[in-house]
Protein backbone atom coordinates (compact mmCIF):
# COMPACT_ATOMS: atom_id res chain seq x y z
CA UNK A 1 0.00 0.00 0.00
CA UNK A 2 1.07 3.52 -0.94
CA UNK A 3 0.35 6.93 0.77
CA UNK A 4 1.07 10.05 -0.91
CA UNK A 5 0.73 13.25 1.57
CA UNK A 6 0.40 16.54 0.24
CA UNK A 7 1.15 19.45 1.96
CA UNK A 8 -0.29 22.90 0.76
CA UNK A 9 0.99 26.39 0.81
CA UNK A 10 2.80 27.71 3.62
CA UNK A 11 3.10 24.74 5.55
CA UNK A 12 6.73 24.40 4.74
CA UNK A 13 6.96 27.75 6.97
CA UNK A 14 5.90 24.75 10.17
CA UNK A 15 8.50 26.25 13.26
CA UNK A 16 8.57 29.36 11.96
CA UNK A 17 4.68 30.12 11.05
CA UNK A 18 2.48 31.28 13.43
CA UNK A 19 3.63 29.08 16.50
CA UNK A 20 0.54 29.73 18.78
CA UNK A 21 -1.71 27.84 16.14
CA UNK A 22 0.69 25.55 13.98
CA UNK A 23 3.34 24.40 16.62
CA UNK A 24 7.11 24.89 16.98
CA UNK A 25 8.17 22.25 15.91
CA UNK A 26 9.62 22.21 12.13
CA UNK A 27 8.22 20.94 8.50
CA UNK A 28 11.35 18.55 8.74
CA UNK A 29 10.26 17.04 11.81
CA UNK A 30 6.47 16.86 10.53
CA UNK A 31 7.61 14.73 7.52
CA UNK A 32 9.48 12.47 9.55
CA UNK A 33 7.38 11.49 12.41
CA UNK A 34 4.85 10.94 9.16
CA UNK A 35 7.45 8.56 7.68
CA UNK A 36 7.68 6.84 10.82
CA UNK A 37 4.16 6.31 11.39
CA UNK A 38 3.88 4.64 7.63
CA UNK A 39 6.92 2.70 8.37
CA UNK A 40 5.41 1.63 11.56
CA UNK A 41 2.00 0.89 9.48
CA UNK A 42 3.88 -1.46 6.74
CA UNK A 43 2.98 1.14 4.12
CA UNK A 44 4.68 2.95 1.90
CA UNK A 45 5.40 7.13 2.06
CA UNK A 46 6.12 10.02 -0.35
CA UNK A 47 5.24 13.32 0.89
CA UNK A 48 4.88 16.40 -1.33
CA UNK A 49 4.94 20.00 -1.00
CA UNK A 50 3.87 22.92 -2.96
CA UNK A 51 3.42 26.71 -2.78
CA UNK A 52 1.68 26.49 -6.56
CA UNK A 53 -2.14 25.27 -7.22
CA UNK A 54 -0.81 23.60 -10.27
CA UNK A 55 1.44 21.88 -8.65
CA UNK A 56 -0.45 20.35 -6.03
CA UNK A 57 -2.92 19.26 -8.61
CA UNK A 58 -0.45 17.96 -11.43
CA UNK A 59 0.79 15.83 -8.31
CA UNK A 60 -2.96 14.57 -7.33
CA UNK A 61 -2.84 13.36 -11.26
CA UNK A 62 0.36 11.98 -11.34
CA UNK A 63 -0.63 9.56 -7.74
CA UNK A 64 -3.21 7.81 -10.54
CA UNK A 65 -1.85 4.16 -10.54
CA UNK A 66 0.30 4.80 -8.07
CA UNK A 67 -1.09 5.43 -4.97
CA UNK A 68 -3.78 3.95 -2.96
CA UNK A 69 -4.92 6.98 -0.57
CA UNK A 70 -3.58 10.64 -0.28
CA UNK A 71 -3.47 12.57 2.86
CA UNK A 72 -3.95 16.13 1.65
CA UNK A 73 -3.92 19.47 3.96
CA UNK A 74 -4.40 21.88 0.68
CA UNK A 75 -3.32 25.02 3.54
CA UNK A 76 -5.52 27.88 2.53
CA UNK A 77 -6.70 26.34 -1.10
CA UNK A 78 -8.75 24.60 0.98
CA UNK A 79 -11.29 27.64 1.38
CA UNK A 80 -11.45 28.41 -2.65
CA UNK A 81 -9.64 26.22 -5.21
CA UNK A 82 -12.49 24.67 -7.08
CA UNK A 83 -9.45 23.63 -9.23
CA UNK A 84 -8.21 21.12 -6.31
CA UNK A 85 -11.92 19.92 -5.26
CA UNK A 86 -11.83 18.92 -9.22
CA UNK A 87 -8.52 17.06 -9.12
CA UNK A 88 -9.69 15.20 -6.12
CA UNK A 89 -12.49 14.17 -7.91
CA UNK A 90 -11.46 12.74 -11.02
CA UNK A 91 -8.74 10.96 -9.31
CA UNK A 92 -10.62 8.91 -7.54
CA UNK A 93 -8.57 7.77 -4.87
CA UNK A 94 -9.65 7.89 -1.59
CA UNK A 95 -8.28 11.58 0.16
CA UNK A 96 -8.46 12.14 3.68
CA UNK A 97 -8.84 16.46 4.26
CA UNK A 98 -6.32 17.27 7.18
CA UNK A 99 -5.59 20.47 9.23
CA UNK A 100 -3.32 20.93 12.05
CA UNK A 101 -5.55 23.52 13.21
CA UNK A 102 -9.31 23.46 14.47
CA UNK A 103 -10.63 25.27 11.36
CA UNK A 104 -14.04 25.53 12.19
CA UNK A 105 -13.11 27.11 15.55
CA UNK A 106 -11.25 30.23 13.85
CA UNK A 107 -12.42 32.98 10.86
CA UNK A 108 -15.49 32.69 9.20
CA UNK A 109 -14.08 31.90 5.67
CA UNK A 110 -11.88 29.05 7.25
CA UNK A 111 -15.33 27.14 7.99
CA UNK A 112 -15.44 26.32 4.27
CA UNK A 113 -14.25 23.77 2.97
CA UNK A 114 -14.11 22.70 -0.64
CA UNK A 115 -12.29 19.69 -0.86
CA UNK A 116 -14.12 18.09 2.44
CA UNK A 117 -17.36 17.30 0.33
CA UNK A 118 -15.28 15.01 -2.01
CA UNK A 119 -12.68 14.03 0.92
CA UNK A 120 -13.52 10.50 2.43
CA UNK A 121 -12.84 12.43 6.24
CA UNK A 122 -11.52 15.24 7.42
CA UNK A 123 -9.26 15.22 10.53
CA UNK A 124 -8.77 18.93 11.81
CA UNK A 125 -7.22 20.81 15.42
CA UNK A 126 -5.06 17.98 16.69
CA UNK A 127 -2.41 19.71 15.97
CA UNK A 128 0.68 18.06 13.98
CA UNK A 129 -1.00 14.75 15.15
CA UNK A 130 -3.97 15.75 12.54
CA UNK A 131 -1.78 13.79 10.37
CA UNK A 132 -0.68 10.49 12.51
CA UNK A 133 -4.69 9.95 12.87
CA UNK A 134 -5.45 10.38 9.17
CA UNK A 135 -2.84 8.14 8.30
CA UNK A 136 -4.53 5.23 10.90
CA UNK A 137 -7.75 6.69 9.62
CA UNK A 138 -7.09 5.87 5.86
CA UNK A 139 -4.55 2.81 6.30
CA UNK A 140 -7.93 0.77 8.10
CA UNK A 141 -9.86 2.47 5.44
CA UNK A 142 -7.75 0.62 2.51
CA UNK A 143 -7.01 -2.36 4.66
C1 LIG B 1 -4.45 24.83 7.71
C2 LIG B 1 -5.64 25.76 7.96
C3 LIG B 1 -5.81 26.71 6.80
O1 LIG B 1 -6.93 27.56 7.01
C4 LIG B 1 -4.58 27.56 6.63
O2 LIG B 1 -4.71 28.41 5.52
C5 LIG B 1 -3.32 26.74 6.54
C6 LIG B 1 -3.18 25.61 7.44
C7 LIG B 1 -4.17 23.92 8.94
O3 LIG B 1 -3.44 22.94 8.75
O4 LIG B 1 -4.65 24.18 10.03
O5 LIG B 1 -2.41 27.06 5.79
O6 LIG B 1 -4.76 24.00 6.61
Amino acid sequence: MNILVIHGPNLNLLGQREPGIYGEETFEKLNSDIMEKAASLGVGCEIYQSNHEGGIIDKLHEAIGKFDGVLINAGAYTHYSYAIMDAISAIKIPCIEVHISNVDSREEFRKISLIGPVCRATVSGFGRNSYLLAMDGLVGLLK
